[in-house]
């Protein structure tokens, strides 16, 4: 009897044990896929991470994700971590474009292919795809939104427009930058437009983290020191978060009031608060970077990568990050404002109308 017991015992022990350790080769074979993101502090960044879990794990993967609060060791260390575990591919939005060539070494050294997520890493033939949106023309259509709802063609002017730039160690900020300098510097120099406080290069207006607190502050010091006589009529900001701080440091003097309207104040994201403010008439424009298409290439890209199949790429002469041309996948962004929200943004299923009421 005991014999008998002990048997059947074994027998089912034996059996789950194979039964659990078929499932779980099952999955590994699949592949586990290392997701590392900047920070939360951005709404994007969020939306970017559940998408690309829901998207690898449809097609089977596993997923580790990590989020590193803007601290460039801490996203090193994550990505170290990483390559211990012996994940199969990772795909990194970089904070500091330049500071993860011998992470990447590393990575390289483990014969693990990096994807460059919406921020291309640089200097490192260790990248292997990148995945974005076209940044300079993101700043381009910021640049013409100015442009045309100012009527600058018509030769209207001159106005006053202060510019701010996104984060200096962040590759994007610069195509931002230069994309809607390529638009608006043909007016600064010609005196229709007229940037009060003198700052235009991308150092002297760019915003260490993306901080909105940073370009409050900013925006704060430059209405003291050069508007206090004059109007600003636009404000070229890099993206929502930016957007925001330049609209709290503009409330502050007054304007947004009956006597005061806002300027023209640009952005990126799409961000639901960023929403909020374009119809309430204080942001007016952003710049919609679809992050669950930005999602589905990365994760088809993994997924390719992952099956030796040929990676779907459609431009591979635009970035250089100084080491290799790394074959991009490129989409195309949207310009948002109160007139095509609706239809962008809501009606698409991006957000709902609970997230901007
Ligand atoms: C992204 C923007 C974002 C910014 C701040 C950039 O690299 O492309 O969408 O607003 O970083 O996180």
């Amino acid at each position: 009897m005991r014999t008998k017991g002990l048997f059947i015992l074994c027998s089912f022990f034996i059996f789950f044990s194979l039964s659990a350790c078929g499932s779980g080769s099952k999955e590994d074979s699949a592949g586990t896929i290392g997701i590392a993101m900047p920070s939360k502090a951005l709404e994007r960044w969020e939306k970017d991470g559940d998408f690309m879990i829901e998207r690898l794990q449809e097609k089977g993967y596993k997923t580790d994700i990590q989020y590193a609060q803007d601290d460039v060791p801490t996203q090193i260390s994550q990505i170290e971590n990483m390559i211990t575990k012996g994940v199969d591919v990772i795909v990194i939005a970089s904070i500091d474009g330049e500071a993860l060539t011998d992470v990447i070494e590393k990575a390289k050294g483990q014969d693990i292919p990096i994807v460059a997520y919406d921020r291309l890493i640089m200097n490192t033939d260790g990248v292997d795809y990148y995945a974005t949106f076209d940044n300079y023309q993101v700043g381009v259509y910021q640049g013409s939104y100015i442009v045309e709802t100012l009527a600058l063609e018509n030769h209207e002017g001159p106005f006053h427009i202060e510019l701010f730039g996104g984060a200096p160690d962040d590759n994007n900020a610069r195509f931002f930058y230069e994309g809607a300098m390529s638009i608006l510097q043909p007016y600064i120099d010609s005196g229709q437009l007229i940037v009060k406080s003198g700052q235009t290069a991308f150092n002297q207006i760019a915003i260490q983290n993306w901080d909105g607190a940073a370009a409050q502050a900013r925006m704060d010091n430059v209405l003291s020191a050069s508007y206090t006589e004059l109007t600003i009529d636009a404000v070229l900001a890099p993206n929502d978060a930016i957007a925001l701080g330049v609209v709290s440091s503009l409330k502050g003097v007054g304007y947004g009031s009956t006597e005061r309207s806002m300027p023209i104040i640009t952005g990126q994201d799409a961000e639901a608060a960023s929403i909020k403010s374009i119809l309430s008439d204080e942001q007016t424009m952003t710049v919609f970077k679809n992050t669950q298409d930005l999602a589905n290439i990365a994760a088809t890209m993994v997924d390719q990568l992952m099956k030796e199949e040929p990676v779907e790429t459609n431009d591979t002469e635009t970035y250089n990050n100084n080491s290799k041309l790394v074959p991009t996948y490129l989409l195309e962004p949207i310009v948002v404002d109160k007139e095509n929200y609706q239809e962008q943004i809501i009606d698409s299923g991006y957000l709902t109308e609970a997230d901007i009421r």
